[in-house]
């Protein structure tokens, strides 16, 4: 496994590479949802490379990013067991320069969700991978579902910046418990663990109810508002998968999404329906 620090260097490595190119962003700390990512990749093009950045224009004032975990020497081992071929690992003054060009979220899609309470996010996590995509030119980039909004929006990015790159979208990998797998997990004490479980417990009870045929959007909310209730809730939402606002469940086509605080920790999760 080849490691590559510079943008300008990997861009150069790769610039006459003919073979495809499967390319997966993370920001280290990586787990089975990550390796996941790496292997799909691995199954579906001929050169695998994954970048290890913790972007800090995605994080806030107040938010973790001087303590978001690292795990460098894990990582890298993680990588060569998983086959990748390059190892990205730039420093922040390669990526970015002091008058920055950057990009924008959009109006609504952007400012929803997740990015009602983290306004700058959005701009953050599709301004570097905008840059990430533009270094390595990737065939096909892969990103979890478990990031609902994230998926959504890179789609989105790519599609109305006409990039050529193919948006992989991977299923969410979890705890036997149910626990969504997330590099946030380490922050959890014994008994925010065992609270944390409050939201994959819902998120099945929302796909109970549906099989059940129960399919309006506000009854499935307040039975999972009423499992959640000891967290603090950001959001329970049911959408369809172009992110707009339903009624009714379209089997098929929805997503049911939660955001929560459990102690210090903001957790996602959703299932695709
Ligand atoms: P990070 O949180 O490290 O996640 C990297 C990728 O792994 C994302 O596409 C995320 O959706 C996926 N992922 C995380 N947990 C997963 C799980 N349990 N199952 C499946 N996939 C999972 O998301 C980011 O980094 C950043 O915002 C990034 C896209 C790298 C831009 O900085």
């Amino acid at each position: 496994m080849k490691i590559i620090s510079k943008p300008l260097e990997l861009k150069k490595y790769l610039k006459d590479e003919e073979k495809s190119i499967g390319f997966v962003p993370t920001m280290g700390a990586l787990h089975e949802g990550h390796i996941s990512l790496i292997k799909r990749a691995r199954g579906e093009t001929e050169i695998v490379i994954v970048s290890i950045f913790v972007n800090p224009k995605q994080f806030s004032k107040d938010e973790d990013f001087s303590k978001y975990p690292k795990k460098d020497e894990a990582d890298t081992k993680i990588c060569e067991m998983s086959g990748v071929d390059i190892l990205f690992f730039p420093n922040a003054k390669d990526i970015y320069g002091c008058d920055e060009v950057s990009l924008l979220a959009p109006n609504i899609r952007g400012f929803v969700l997740e990015g009602l309470t983290r306004p700058t996010h959005f701009n953050g996590v599709l301004t570097v991978v905008m840059k990430l995509l533009n270094i390595v030119s990737p065939t096909k980039a892969y990103f979890g579902k478990k990031d609902a909004q994230q998926f959504n929006l890179i789609n989105l990015m790519v599609k109305q910046l006409f990039m050529s790159v193919e948006i992989i979208g991977v299923e969410t990998v979890r705890e036997s418990d149910g626990l969504a797998l997330s590099s946030r997990n380490v922050y959890l004490s014994k008994k925010e663990r065992r609270e944390s479980l409050k939201i994959s417990s819902s998120l099945y009870l929302a796909g109970n109810l549906i099989v059940k045929n129960i399919l309006d959007v506000d009854t499935i909310k307040e039975q999972m508002q009423k499992i959640l209730a000891p967290l603090e809730i950001f959001y329970v939402e049911i959408l369809n998968r172009n992110f707009e606002i339903i009624k009714e469940v379209e089997v098929g086509n929805s997503i049911v999404l939660v955001e929560v605080k459990v102690g210090n920790t903001r957790l996602l999760d959703n299932i695709w329906l």
